[in-house]
């Protein structure tokens, strides 16, 4: 089964369609940049003109930067607050005129990883985290996602824990990568001490340099780097649009 797969980010809108039974992409992968504000109008026309240039017109799945419960958005941190509230999943499918499923882009991710990447048949307590303009979480035990964790903001530091190591300090605000890394140490460290994980992989687009920082973050549970990158999102979204597990 192909379900076209949408990441909302910060920047860019990306999405392309996904075999659900592989992880696969079937299409090329598209981006338009993210409107500003990005608020529920301009971002649902956005998406709906990244499906239309991809002449798609089966299920899709959205990955939002969100708290989202039975498809309503309840929190935006990295986002317009006025998707607070927004029945994100009803707008979309009346919109694009297809069935639509829309979870958090973390917990989108972190399916993609635990199903067909970097924690493939990792049983026990896997956290997936993805490092971008905020933090955000994936919580899985034996591959089953409890999802909504918002483990970036966890205080930590005497602040929210993305304020402190969110990847964001290091494309926006220039900060040494390996003082970023040191901090991010930390922060995985204390996940640690609460949650006592197998493993946790490692995602966000600055995943793509994680060897050159990995040295840095002293953990005692191994951490991998995503599988999939920062595609992760896109594939998870489409996966999750499908329902229950696929044959592969
Ligand atoms: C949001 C999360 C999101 C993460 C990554 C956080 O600020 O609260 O819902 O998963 O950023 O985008």
């Amino acid at each position: 089964m192909i379900v076209f797969g949408v990441d909302v980010g910060g920047s860019g809108i990306k999405g392309a369609p996904v075999d659900v039974g592989t992880g696969e992409l079937t299409g090329k992968r598209r981006r338009i940049p993210t409107p500003r504000p990005a608020a529920p109008g301009p971002v649902i026309d956005t998406i709906a003109r990244l499906v239309d240039r991809a002449g798609w017109s089966g299920p899709v799945g959205v990955a939002l930067p969100s708290v989202v419960q039975d498809g309503v958005v309840r929190t935006a941190a990295n986002i317009d607050p006025s998707w607070i509230g927004v029945d994100a999943r009803s707008e979309l499918a009346q919109r694009l005129g297809v069935p639509v499923e829309v979870i958090n882009d973390a917990d989108a991710a972190g399916l993609a990883e635990v199903t067909f990447g970097a924690a493939r048949a990792v049983d026990g307590v896997v956290l997936v985290l993805t490092f971008g303009t905020g933090i955000g979480s994936g919580v899985f035990f034996d591959g089953t996602l409890v999802p909504n964790t918002e483990l970036g903001h966890l205080e930590f530091r005497g602040m929210e824990a993305e304020r402190y190591a969110a990847a964001r300090l290091v494309e926006e605000d220039d900060m040494n990568i390996e003082w970023w890394a040191s901090r991010v140490g930390e922060y995985l460290r204390y996940l640690e001490r609460i949650f006592w994980p197998r493993l946790f992989v490692f995602g966000g687009g600055i995943s793509k340099r994680f060897e050159t920082f990995s040295h840095i973050i002293e953990t005692s549970t191994p951490v991998v780097p995503a599988g999939f990158r920062n595609l992760a999102g896109i594939i998870g979204a489409a996966y999750a649009a499908a329902g229950e597990p696929t044959e592969a």
